[in-house]
Order: structure tokens, then C-alpha cells, then sequence
């Protein structure tokens, strides 16, 4: 496990049609590590993340995994070249069993390793396994959160977006969601996860960023963020970062 930045996201103009989201944003996301990106609704984090898994084309600057441009790839690439994407908004199919959910998330593999890697993915998640046959829109918050991560982790991916998975769920499965990157890290992936709730994600993070107007302005250690001054500020007036 090293340190080097596996992703540089440098200089990134995007957004949607003529609308400019991301201005000249730059960060770093380091090998094996949790890279925090936070801030208010509406800075730009999940515009960031799109444009990082190659569902937005960046109007200028330049996105690097391990040295290389990989500016115009498509999703199903960065999927091939390692990068999975847990989205914020609902992904799973609400009315299919948790396998074929499981199933459709390994649509890119031989169909003779799709049983076996739904094996491999359901040690690590026993509670799914126990509803493997039940429909997903009978799970939990807590439970369908799980889904769409071991959905993610089908294609063995290094790197792992993960944007705001802590929504709709209570503070305990939050923290429950939170041990189970840091045990992925743990395991050597390297993960950027998007979130609000920065004291849930501070137990697990690294090294964090704090998003304002689409542009990074803040790029800490995760351990100093909390006494930051200008964080505070960037998070509703402080009140995100103080409440327990
Ligand atoms: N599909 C879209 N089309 C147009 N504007 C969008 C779209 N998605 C998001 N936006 C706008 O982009 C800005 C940033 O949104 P987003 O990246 O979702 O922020 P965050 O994830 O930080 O809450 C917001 O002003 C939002 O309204
Ligand atoms: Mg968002």
C-alpha cells in the first residue's frame, strides 16, 4: 500500500450543457486511502464524481489514474480499468431479488465467474446473503446501502466512489456503513467518498476536501478538519461538522 495519488483530478472545468459547475476544481485521491469530499448541497461533489467516472466530459483541464489521462473515457471503461461508482441516488431495482440486483452488477463478467464472484462478495456481507432470495425493495435503508456496495465490489474494482452513502439511513447504520469502507481501505482499496455527515466519515477518512461554488478550498488531513475554522464555515454555518 503506498501513498502516491492514484487520481489526480487537476484543474477540472465541467458541468451540464453551458452550465459551468466545476471551476478549475483540483484534488488528489492516494492509493489505498479514504479521500474525503465534502461540503454544502450544491458545491459540485457529485457533479466531481460523475465527471471522474466519465459520465460528464470535463470542458478543460485534465483527470489522471496512475499517470495517464483518462479524460473521454466512458463509465464501462472506468469500470474495466478498475473504478467502481456507488451513486447517490437510488441504483437498485427495486422490484428484482437481491441476487439479480447482484446479477446485473456483473453483467461485464464471464457468465461462468458470476456465481462465484456472488459468492465471494456475499462472505463479506452476511445479512445480505440471509435475503439473497427477497425482493430489494423489501430490504432496509441500512441493508439496500449494503446491496449497492457489494454490487459495486462484483468487478473486484481498486477504487471505489461512493457518494453519500450515509442519506435516509439512522446514525447507527450510518456508522455501520462507514466501518465497512474503512474495512475495505483496510483491505487495499482506495476509496473518494462524498459526504455531508463529516464526523461519520472522519472515523474512516484520511485526508479530506472541502467544496464550496465548485472549487476546492479547503485540503486537510482528515484528523485537523474538525477544529478548522473554515470548515465549519463551509458546512451550513458549522452546524454539519458540531452536531454529534
Ligand atoms: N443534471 C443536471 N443538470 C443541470 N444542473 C445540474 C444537474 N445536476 C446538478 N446540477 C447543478 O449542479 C450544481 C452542483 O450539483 P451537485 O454536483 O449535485 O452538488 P452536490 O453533490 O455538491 O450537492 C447544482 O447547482 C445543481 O443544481
Ligand atoms: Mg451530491
Amino acid at each position: 500500500m503506498g501513498t502516491e495519488a492514484l487520481i489526480e483530478f487537476d484543474q477540472v472545468e465541467a458541468g451540464y450543457g453551458n452550465l459551468t459547475i466545476l471551476h478549475k476544481a483540483s484534488f488528489q485521491v492516494r492509493e489505498g486511502l479514504i479521500t474525503l469530499l465534502t461540503g454544502a448541497n450544491g458545491a459540485g461533489k457529485s457533479t466531481a464524481m460523475k465527471t471522474l467516472f466519465g459520465l460528464i466530459r470535463p470542458g478543460s483541464g485534465d483527470i489522471r489514474l496512475r499517470g495517464k489521462s483518462i479524460v473521454g473515457r466512458t463509465p464501462r471503461d472506468m469500470l474495466e480499468l478498475g473504478m467502481a461508482y456507488v451513486p447517490q441516488d437510488r441504483s437498485l431495482f427495486p422490484s428484482l431479488s437481491v441476487y439479480h440486483n447482484l446479477e446485473l452488477g456483473g453483467i461485464m463478467l464471464p457468465r461462468k465467474q458470476l456465481r462465484p464472484r456472488i459468492e465471494e462478495v456475499l462472505e463479506r456481507f452476511p445479512r445480505l446473503r440471509e435475503r439473497v432470495q427477497s425482493q430489494a425493495s423489501t430490504l432496509s435503508g441500512g441493508e439496500r446501502k449494503q446491496l449497492e456496495i457489494a454490487r459495486a465490489l462484483l468487478l473486484r474494482p481498486e477504487i471505489l466512489l461512493v457518494d453519500e452513502p450515509s442519506i435516509g439511513l439512522s446514525p447507527k447504520i450510518v456508522g455501520e456503513v462507514f466501518e465497512l469502507l474503512g474495512r475495505l481501505a483496510a483491505d487495499g482499496k482506495t476509496i473518494l467518498v462524498v459526504e455531508q455527515n463529516v464526523r461519520s466519515a472522519l472515523k474512516v477518512a484520511h485526508h479530506a476536501y472541502g467544496m464550496e461554488l465548485g472549487r476546492i478550498v479547503l485540503d486537510l488531513p482528515a484528523e485537523s478538519i474538525l477544529d478548522n475554522p473554515e470548515f465549519n464555515r463551509l458546512l451550513l454555518g458549522g452546524h454539519v461538522a458540531e452536531a454529534a
